[in-house]
């Protein structure tokens, strides 16, 4: 037996409630527990001690607005990841995009309901939390897995990108699909009466662009990488990505170090890829100078190790604002970020270190918050051409 969606409402309104629930009621599909209330602190009370599969907020509230309450979900444990639907008032559409483009699961303009719609609007905010779920016990599997010393070999990590993509692209898709649908529903003879939709348009493309992003950075994954690999120089890959960057670190005011040491051996790799985990490092050094003021500065080195293990280094650090310790430990995980909007899907490093690691070598973090970030990457002996 399916158990019954847990539903949390807050509208001021005692009528607004009254039609809500009588929508809610008239789902055939689905059962509800739907918990209703009028003032925003005891619905904010019952957020910060239950968890529930969808959030319907009203907009205008008394002394505070729904995008505000929506605030306050994202800093909730147990309702962070719980999709909200916000009912805006007629004429409200500016408010209800830029809802959306904070995160907003959907939204409805009150008295223009369509039941059939906001129905299905449930639908799919349920079966998001449901792969949010999915993905958080991925997550507990993963770290259960770690803890048994299990190697992180390309299958694992694929394995956590494909339910972390499921999850990530069902988001935009929705939004994109949300959007359509009620586009069309306006069409009349083939044109679009209300000018207001094509404020539409640059939520569609940007989420269109989210799933772009994801796809693009999922081609390495899918790549058999032996087939082309080739000897180069670590050096000779570091000078080509250096040369993208150089202009934009040369505006930005951020000064770029070299120490490499002398003879370092040829490498046998896969130049794209490599080229591809230096473009995702620089990237971020890139973020975390740009908020710094004072000297920025990255210092790149690369020398031979021999003990434990023979292996060619290369370190990347920058002197950006660092990062947190509690963090140390997850930024190689897909999707996790700490960038606002849409600065960052946190997938650079997850990448870099699926890449490096299919080579058999390795990505060392080390860092003080406040102060610094250093990557070192780590080839091992396998991987150098005897000269
Ligand atoms: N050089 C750095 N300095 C400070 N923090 C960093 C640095 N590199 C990574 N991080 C932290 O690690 C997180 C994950 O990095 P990652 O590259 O995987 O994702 P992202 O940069 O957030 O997004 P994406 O790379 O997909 O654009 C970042 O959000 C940031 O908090
Ligand atoms: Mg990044």
């Amino acid at each position: 037996m399916m158990e019954n969606a847990r539903i949390l409402c807050l509208d001021d309104s005692v009528i607004e409630l009254e039609i809500l629930k009588h929508q809610l009621r008239g789902d055939k599909n689905r059962a509800y527990d739907v918990a209703f209330f009028t003032s925003p602190e005891s619905a904010k009370e019952k957020i910060l001690q239950n968890e529930y599969d969808v959030i319907i907020l009203d907009y205008q509230l008394p002394g505070t607005t729904g995008l505000a309450i929506y605030d306050f979900i994202q800093t909730s444990s147990l309702n962070a990841k719980t999709p909200v639907i916000m009912m805006t008032g007629e004429g409200d559409e500016i408010i209800a995009v830029e809802a959306m483009k904070r995160g907003v699961f959907d939204y409805f303009v009150k008295g223009n309901i369509n039941n059939h719609l906001f129905q299905r609007s449930i639908g799919y905010a349920i079966e998001k939390k449901d792969l949010t779920k999915k993905r958080g016990q991925v997550d507990a599997q993963r770290k259960i897995m770690q803890m048994k010393m299990v190697s992180q070999s390309k299958l694992v990590s694929m394995g956590e990108m494909a339910a972390g993509v499921a999850h990530e692209i069902f988001q935009p898709l929705s939004v994109i699909r949300g959007n359509l649908e009620l586009m069309e529903m306006d069409l009349e003879g083939g044109e679009i009466k209300n000018s207001e939709w094509l404020g539409i348009f640059p939520v569609l493309y940007r989420n269109i662009d989210k799933i772009q992003t994801i796809v693009d950075h999922l081609k390495v994954f899918g790549r058999n990488s032996e087939n082309q690999k080739m000897e180069t120089a670590i050096t000779y890959v570091l000078e080509n990505v250096l040369f993208v960057w150089k202009q934009k670190f040369e505006q930005d005011g951020i000064r770029v170090i070299k120490e490499f040491a002398e003879d370092l051996p040829i490498l046998f790799l896969e130049k794209g890829e490599t080229e591809q985990v230096l473009m995702n490092l620089f990237q971020n050094a890139h973020d975390s100078l740009g908020k710094k003021d004072g000297e920025r500065e990255i210092l790149i080195s690369a020398g031979i190790q021999t003990t434990p293990e023979m292996e060619l280094w290369l370190e990347i650090k920058d002197n950006g604002n660092g990062i947190r310790k509690e963090h140390l430990d997850k930024i190689f995980e897909p999707f996790f970020t700490t960038k606002e909007g849409n600065q960052g899907m946190g997938l650079g490093l997850s990448v870099a270190y699926a890449v490096i690691t299919s080579m058999g070598g390795n990505v060392d973090v080390k860092s003080e918050y406040g102060k610094y970030a250093s990557f070192t990457l780590r080839f091992p002996e396998k991987l150098f051409i005897q000269q």
